[in-house]
């Protein structure tokens, strides 16, 4: 007995002695988060790197781990995203669009209800209702957004226009009201407007749909109110065939950045782009009014295409509390003021002060308090992955030649038949 006492206090004191070795209790390992987002370059990675700035304040135990993956509107991202999704590697957070974009990872279940942050933040009342509907399915809400962006704009080089014998701070009011300034600047040498690869084409042709439907006949393509393969839609197509002879030869080999670069130098008149565009003229330290005008895609003033970003916890983030972590700093007041600063698009908080935001971003504010809003159909709000990839093929094909107007519009039928 005295011995196995005697084992005892020895094993007790070496007990003892192990738990002062392991002290000072070690600080908790640094954890991390890995983001993944498709804004890579340019204007879009100092979006994101300013986000990264206010998170690294905020959280400085958790590193941030950058996971973007480059071509503007996700044009590479989502597949790759999809793969890991499927695969069961996903990262800790992702970017993606507000509605029917969302609902496509609610319903394979890759993502998880965040309502309690909501409730933790506080969050419900700082996002417009509006927004709130498109993030959340019965009841529980599936990310945080991150940011406003209006998809039907108009770019332009004032000194393009001028030398075209136009008025550089003309609008027009339909699009068939635009086609004689477009003739000018063509007939002057210039790309009369420039677009870029086929997301950016199905990003043009949504806002000609806008236009020539006009906000209820384009909301009516969504919920089956508008034939797809009606005369209305026939009339747009041609609309969209014409404006496409006006591009730039090289537009199936180019991203959106180049070909807003051709207007900032000058060798375009219009583009036509979601107002991402904006930050791009800003970084260059352009100035709106001398070296750049905006407006509405003609015929869509009053309207907003409207898409939004924003930010998951996927089902098995390695990470959740880094993924946590990068989901309060995305809806914290700093992380977004600062990030939209820098995107060109606007704070999805309506606390945001406007004061902090550039002339086009307080233009954009004031759009989208008073316009009718439409969701975007290029960036996630209006259709499903599925529906946009066959639309985006149907497109392709088109603007490559490889179909006619009529096989155009079958195929737009058929893409968005389900
Ligand atoms: C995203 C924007 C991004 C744009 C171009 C859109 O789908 O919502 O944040 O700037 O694509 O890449």
């Amino acid at each position: 007995m005295r011995r196995v006492a005697a084992l005892a206090v020895v094993a007790a004191v070496s007990l003892g002695l192990a738990a002062c070795a392991s002290k000072p209790t070690p600080a908790p390992a640094k954890s991390e988060v890995e983001v993944f987002t498709w804004w890579a370059t340019g204007s879009e990675k100092l979006g994101l790197d300013a986000l990264v700035t206010v998170f690294d304040k905020q959280h400085p135990n958790i590193t941030f781990v950058n996971g973007a993956v480059a071509g503007g509107g996700g044009s590479l991202a989502k597949g790759i995203l999809e793969t890991r999704l499927k695969a069961g590697k996903p990262p800790d957070t992702f970017q993606a669009h507000a509605g029917k974009e969302l609902t496509d990872y609610i319903a394979a279940g890759q993502i998880q209800d965040v309502s309690f942050l909501y409730d933790q933040l506080g969050l419900r009342k700082l996002f417009p209702s509006d927004l709130l509907r498109l993030l959340q399915v019965n009841g529980k809400i599936y990310s945080v957004p991150t940011n406003i962006h209006r998809s039907n704009m108009v770019w332009a080089n004032p000194r393009v226009l001028a030398a075209a014998g136009l008025d550089p701070h003309a609008t027009y009011a339909s699009i068939a009201a635009w086609f004689p300034a477009l003739d000018a600047v063509k007939a002057s040498g210039k790309t009369a407007l420039s677009v870029a690869t086929t997301w950016t084409q199905v990003n043009l042709l949504e806002t000609v749909l806008m236009s020539d439907l006009g906000a209820d006949g384009y909301r009516g393509l969504w919920d089956k109110q508008t034939d797809w393969a009606g005369p209305d839609v026939a009339a747009a197509l041609a609309d969209f065939a014409k404006l496409m002879s006006y591009t730039n030869p090289d537009r199936d080999a180019i991203d959106w950045p180049a070909a807003t670069q051709q207007v900032i130098d000058g060798q375009a008149a219009f583009n036509v782009m979601g107002d991402w565009a904006v930050a791009a003229f800003e970084e260059q330290k352009k100035v709106a009014g001398t070296d750049f005008t905006y407006f509405p895609v003609p015929g869509t003033d009053g309207t907003f295409g409207f898409l939004a970003d924003s930010f998951t916890l996927p089902v098995g983030a390695p990470h959740p509390d880094g993924a946590k972590a990068w989901l309060e700093t995305v809806s914290s007041l700093e992380g977004q003021t600062a990030f939209n600063k820098a995107k060109g698009s606007i704070p999805a908080r309506t606390d945001a002060k406007e004061s902090d935001f550039s002339t086009y971003q307080r233009s954009a504010i004031k759009a989208f308090r008073r316009d009718d809003i439409v969701p975007s159909l290029a960036h996630g709000a209006a259709a499903s992955i599925t529906v946009l990839d066959a639309v985006s093929a149907a497109t392709k094909k088109f603007s490559t030649g490889a179909s006619d107007l009529a096989t155009f519009q079958a195929d737009l039928v058929a893409a968005t038949a389900s």
